[in-house]
This record gives structure tokens, C-alpha cells and sequence, in this order.
């Protein structure tokens, strides 16, 4: 189950239906729920004590993005020099790991020839201890107890996802000799049951940043790549060794648009890093019918001259009220976040939309508008509120920021960024044209816009296949600069200057 506010019974997300007669509702599900649903048996799966068996229907049912196919697409061919002692006779393989506050995701490969045998990407099980990072945190510093059981959970599910992978390629466990690690600094930290207190609170120093092989129980030698500051970590370092961040003239701009982004500079040889704070909303959190990339999710939304027209991830129930585009027959349930920044683009070139971000009566698709003018109806019962273009503004407004403040600092402006690196799930499915409409990216030709997928799990496997990789990784960690924004001084006047959308020129 999604457990967003942490299984305290404030978010609604755990929703479950218990078939045949339901235990008595809890305070929370009488707070959350309304009288009719109470009598259906829907209850909140998390505020519920299972005190005999019970049969429940999972509404809506937890889903990994089904479009995560291209994981770690950067790998191309890959050099192979290997670090850890080889099987002397038989086949040798590595298990590379990049573990999410999501998502885990695995490869094995064969030492000696880097070829990939299986693939596969499993729910970060933590996730029931809240969906984001500090919330996570917050519950491991309670106590050794709950850190333990925070770092028990993924090490367990790292162990599940890997004999998928043996599984999958028909491999035993003996013949697994390494292991590399990716993920945020949290991540990695719990996962190595490293301290975790100090992350938790400004200036979030890392336990440990260097790369480093680490005895794991149950897993062969671990060599966990290193991180650059408490929110700029291993998964970032390693899209960066797979992006190729530390060769070559280019000016390079590598964005993560996540929870908590990353973002990479590269200009005239050197590194800059920062985490830019964006919140839930790209991944659906903080909007009212937000939900994750999974069927029935509303992916895409264009203006076509007279009207917004939605596409929805096919999969979920089929609609009986005719859809509001598309195809007309996949019933929308929510929206996710590339359907989210779509429909902002959308609304702004309707005119439905101001700069500012404030819902407007204006142009052909005004039928559109709902609430007396404080939402707008996409499809038959999914609306987007003003509210939800305050939460998209504020986690946009943040990426920007991020970007703006480190091409202040490399004292350059966008014209002179020769390719921008969407790394992550969410760059795959954002349209180009999107993130810049709606300025979520600086204004450059979409042509040099380039979304690179999974880059986390391809820098992993480089970096198990190869010692020179494992130093290169290192080299490009050492030699970043971090900008913290949050004490940047132009921080707060390039925040309150990337909230707005830009101005959509008329006949544009
Ligand atoms: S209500 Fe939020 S997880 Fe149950």
C-alpha cells in the first residue's frame, strides 16, 4: 500500500474495501470518509486492526510506473576492468542496485563480458513508513529500533528483487561476486545502516561521501558509490559517471525532476550541484486528484485550438460517460505529473491560465472551468484546482530555481547550454515543449532537450563492471561544488521570479 502521510490516517491514499462485514470505523475513517462509504466497508487500510481473516479489494491498486521500461538506457556499451575477485571457474555476476524512496530497481551482469542477463524494479517496502524522504527519516530517528527495521525492510527487498533477477537469467547465488550501490544519501545511508540523524537536520551532513566497499550481510562485496551532500547523493553521482559529465567541451545541464531534485551544472570543466526541493507534486502528491503514472492516470494534455484534449494511461476501468479526449473509452481516474505540467502548458496557451498562475475566464475552452472559476474539468470526473497550480508553481518553481541559481554561479545565461539531461522516470514521459512553456527548464530550443532515463542505474553498472569507472565516480564527487540555495543570497529573488509561467505571446 501507498502510505504518503505515513499510516496516520490523514491522507486517504491506503483506501481498502472490506468484502463481508467490515470491523467498526476507526476516528480516523470517520474523519476521512463519508457515511456512504463507511456503509460500503471502505475503510483506511492503515488505521486497520486485522483481528481475524479478512477479505479486502485494494482501491486504487499500488502500481510502479508500468512505462518504466527503459531502465538505465545511458548503459551503451560498457567498459569491463573489474574490481572484486573473480568466480575461477564458472560465471561471475554483479548485482547493481539503485535504491529510490520509491522505487528499487536491480540489473545483473556478467563480470567478465558486462553483458546485462535481467532487469527488474520492485516498491521501496519502506514506503509504508511515509512516501517521502524526510518523513522516512523522521521515523528512523526515532530510535536504533526503527532505523533497523527502516534499513532491515530494503536490504530484504534488495534480497527478493536480486533472487528475481537469478530467477530471471537462470543464475545461482554463488555466482554473484559484487554488488554496486546507488541511491539518495538516505537511501544509501539506511540501506548501509549508517547514521542518519544528521541528515535529518540542517546543514544535512552525510555520514560518510567517499566510495567505498562495504560488507553487507548477505550480499557479496558492496561497493556503494559516493555522494556529494545530504540531498545530492550516490543516484546523482552516478547519472552524472553515466552522462559522461566529467569529459568533454559541452556546457551540460543533468536536472532530476523528483521529490527532491538534483540538479548538475557542467560548464568550461567544472561540477556544480544542487538539491532543489520540489515536493510530491510531480509524482501526483499535494494534488487533489493526483496520482502515480499507472492506468486510468491522465499522461498528456494539449490545447487544439478550441479545446484541451487528455490522453490516459490504458488499463485501468473503461468509461461509460465517454472520456474528455483520447480515446473516449479509458476512463480517467487522477492525473500524474507529466500530465500535470501538460495541462499547465495547456491552460496557459487556452488563456485559461495568467502568468501568475490564477485560473481566468478567457478563450474558447472557458466552458471548461468549474467550481465558480476555481478548478477546471479535464475529464468526467477529474478537475484540476486552482490549488493543484499552486502546488505544480511551487515544485516548478523550485527546479528553476535550482537551475537559475547554479548558472548565476557558473556566470553564464541558458543560451549558452549546449544540451539539457532530463534523468529519472518523470524526464521520459514530461513533453519538452511542456517544461518550458511552462518554465519548469529555462527557454532553449526543445531540440537540445534530451531525457536519458534511469542514468542512476546505468552509472551503477558502470561502476561495478569497472575500477576506472569507480575512480572516474569518485574524481567527478570530489570535484563538485555544492550550492546550498538555501543560503544562496539571490535564492529568494530567483525563487519568487521562477513562481510565475512565462508570458505566452499572443498567436504564439
Ligand atoms: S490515511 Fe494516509 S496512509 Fe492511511
Amino acid at each position: 500500500m501507498e502510505t504518503p502521510c505515513g499510516a496516520r490516517g490523514q491522507c486517504r491514499k491506503c483506501l481498502v474495501r472490506v468484502l463481508g462485514e467490515a470491523p467498526e470505523p476507526t476516528p480516523a475513517d470517520l474523519e476521512q470518509l463519508t457515511p456512504a462509504e463507511l456503509a460500503q466497508g471502505f475503510r483506511l487500510s492503515c488505521q486497520l486492526r486485522v483481528d481475524r481473516d479478512l477479505e479486502v479489494a485494494v482501491v486504487p491498486a499500488v502500481t510502479l510506473d508500468p512505462r518504466k521500461a527503459r531502465l538505465g538506457a545511458l548503459a551503451g556499451p560498457a567498459e569491463v576492468d573489474p574490481w572484486a575477485p573473480l568466480n575461477p571457474t564458472g560465471r561471475s555476476l554483479g548485482f547493481a542496485l539503485d535504491v529510490g524512496t520509491t522505487g528499487i530497481a536491480g540489473a545483473l551482469l556478467d563480470l567478465r563480458t558486462g553483458e546485462e542477463l535481467a532487469v527488474h524494479a520492485s516498491l521501496n517496502p519502506q514506503a509504508v513508513y511515509g512516501a517521502d524522504l524526510m518523513t522516512r527519516l523522521s521515523h528512523a530517528i526515532q530510535g536504533e529500533e526503527q532505523k533497523g527495521e527502516l534499513t532491515r525492510l530494503v536490504r530484504d527487498a534488495a534480497q527478493a528483487l536480486l533472487g528475481r533477477l537469478l530467477g530471471k537469467a537462470g543464475a545461482r547465488p554463488e555466482e554473484v561476486t559484487a554488488a554496486s550501490l546507488v541511491g539518495n544519501t538516505a537511501m544509501h545511508h539506511l540501506f548501509l545502516g549508517l547514521p542518519v540523524e544528521q541528515l535529518a537536520v540542517a546543514p544535512y551532513t552525510p555520514a560518510v561521501t567517499e566510495g567505498r566497499v562495504f560488507e553487507v550481510p548477505g550480499f557479496p562485496a558492496l561497493y556503494a558509490l559516493p555522494v556529494i551532500a545530504g540531498f545530492v547523493g550516490a543516484d546523482t553521482v552516478a547519472a552524472a559517471l553515466a552522462a559522461g559529465l566529467d569529459a568533454g567541451e559541452e556546457t551540460v545541464l543533468l536536472v532530476d525532476v523528483g521529490t527532491n531534485g538534483e540538479v548538475l551544472l557542467r560548464h568550461a570543466g567544472r561540477l556544480y550541484a544542487c538539491s532543489a526541493p520540489a515536493g510530491p507534486a510531480f509524482e501526483g502528491g499535494e494534488i487533489s486528484q493526483g496520482m502515480r503514472a499507472g492506468p486510468g492516470a491522465i499522461e498528456a494534455v494539449r490545447f487544439d485550438g478550441r479545446d484541451l484534449v487528455v490522453t490516459v494511461i490504458p488499463g485501468g476501468p473503461r468509461s461509460t460517460a465517454g472520456g474528455g479526449g483520447g480515446s473516449g473509452t479509458e476512463a480517467a481516474r487522477g492525473i500524474c505529473g507529466s500530465g500535470l505540467l501538460d495541462a499547465a502548458a495547456a491552460l496557459l496557451e487556452a488563456g485559461l491560465m495568467d502568468e501568475t498562475g490564477r485560473l481566468t475566464h478567457a478563450g474558447p475552452a472557458a466552458h471548461r472551468l468549474a467550481e465558480g472559476g476555481r478548478a477546471v474539468a479535464l475529464a468526467p470526473g477529474v478537475q484540476l484546482t486552482q490549488k493543484d497550480l499552486r502546488s505544480l508553481q511551487l515544485a516548478k518553481g523550485a527546479i528553476r530555481s535550482g537551475i537559475e541559481v547554479l548558472l548565476r554561479v557558473a556566470g553564464i545565461g541558458p543560451a549558452r547550454l549546449d544540451k539539457v539531461l532530463l534523468a529519472g522516470a518523470f524526464g521520459n514521459y514530461l513533453r519538452r515543449e511542456s517544461a518550458v512553456a511552462t518554465g519548469l527548464l529555462p527557454p532553449v530550443d526543445p531540440g537540445r532537450i534530451q531525457p536519458i532515463g534511469n542514468a542512476a542505474i546505468a552509472g551503477a553498472k558502470l561502476a561495478l563492471l569497472s575500477r576506472s569507472a569507480r575512480d572516474r565516480a569518485e574524481a567527478l564527487a570530489r570535484g563538485a561544488r555544492f550550492v546550498e540555495l538555501a543560503t544562496h543570497p539571490d535564492f529568494e529573488e530567483v525563487f519568487m521570479e521562477a513562481l510565475n509561467f512565462p508570458r505566452v505571446r499572443p498567436g504564439a
